[in-house]
């Protein structure tokens, strides 16, 4: 029967004989898949593996520093890379979800590469890719391939020349958790909810502006601390903050306001191809909105999104 010491036995010395004394390397993205994976390729083949995490400017508040922080601790050869304004600019002015999939995707490759090649005979491109990661995009009439083409998965352009290497690609998500438990990596990075590729900039609706990160990071952190401080955070499997392109009227004082509105989600969910949205309780929903609307600049309104998948997709965009 599977269990993930064994597991882990079996994928290290498999690695070993696999990529022996040649180099590896591999993005990191502060989730679980690519952790895990990181770090069972670090167990087999040491500093022959290189890690690249890159900021785009759209990750959760504070996430690069404190995720870098945490893979320096595990001990990963990690580079971080400060990639936040060719993001940016690659993003002005696009508005149509696709367009801002394919721009992220591109200059994640871009970014990607200008690292690879700094890697003296790099042979092994590493991967997070588990198991459901493998249905969804072999399965080219499924709902998530044709409706939002996921950029890390599908791999590099062919110029990179790497062979890749997964060891995660037969596991569930459960089953990673396990296996990162039992590497003893932290659990800020194994109970951490799934969170995007492409980042906030599916989450902001519209145009991006570092602006508008900002205000969406502000809203986030406080809806996310909120979980964790109320027991919430691990009974979700995923939360977060939309940023609609709409303003409503509103009253601050004797003033009238007319300022943006965010959304809050959060589902329960398997596998993240059906989901179910979340009773929070009102008491808590009340509060974040009160805490949002006093502390976040520029937002007068909050929603709850009480709408599951299918018919709703998790993400807006
Ligand atoms: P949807 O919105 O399709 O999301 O119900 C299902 C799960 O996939 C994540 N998601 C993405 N992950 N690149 C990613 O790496 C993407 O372009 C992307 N789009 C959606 C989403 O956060 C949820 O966990």
């Amino acid at each position: 029967d599977w269990t993930s010491d064994t597991f882990i036995d079996a994928t290290v010395s498999d690695l070993k004989k696999k990529i022996g004394t040649d180099k590896v390397v591999m993005g990191l993205s502060g989730g679980v898949d690519s952790s895990v994976a990181a770090t069972l390729i670090h167990r087999a083949i040491g500093d022959q593996l290189t890690c690249v995490f890159v900021d785009n400017g759209l990750l959760r508040k504070n996430e690069f520093e404190e995720v870098l922080d945490s893979y320096k601790h595990m001990g990963l050869n990690v580079i971080g890379v400060d990639a936040k304004q060719r993001f940016y600019d690659a993003l002005a002015g696009l508005t149509d979800p696709e367009a801002k999939r394919k721009a992220i995707g591109r200059v994640f490759i871009e970014v990607f590469d200008d690292e690879a090649h700094k890697i003296d005979g790099v042979k092994w491109l590493g991967q997070g890719t588990i198991y459901p990661d493998v249905i969804e995009s072999v399965s080219v009439k499924g709902p998530s391939a044709t409706i939002k083409s996921h950029h890390n998965v599908g791999g590099l352009p062919d110029f990179m020349k790497l062979s890749v290497v997964e060891p995660l690609n037969t596991l569930f998500k459960d089953e990673v958790r396990e296996v990162g438990r039992a590497l003893e990596i932290p659990e800020t990075i194994i109970g951490r909810h799934p969170f995007p590729g492409p980042g906030l900039a599916i989450r902001i609706l519209g145009d991006i502006t570092e602006e508008k990160v900002k205000t969406l990071q502000e809203v986030d952190y406080i809806f996310i601390k909120g979980l964790k401080d109320h027991g919430l955070y691990d009974q979700v499997w995923q939360a977060g903050a939309i940023l609609l392109p709409i303003q409503s009227v509103g009253v601050m004082g004797d003033e009238r306001t007319y300022e943006r509105v965010v959304a809050l989600r959060a589902v329960g969910s398997v596998d993240g191809m059906t989901a179910d949205w979340i009773h929070l309780p009102y008491e808590f929903l009340g509060k974040m909105s009160n805490e949002i609307i006093n502390r976040v600049k520029g937002v007068n309104r909050v929603v709850y999104d009480i709408s599951s998948k299918p018919p709703a997709t998790i993400e807006w965009e």
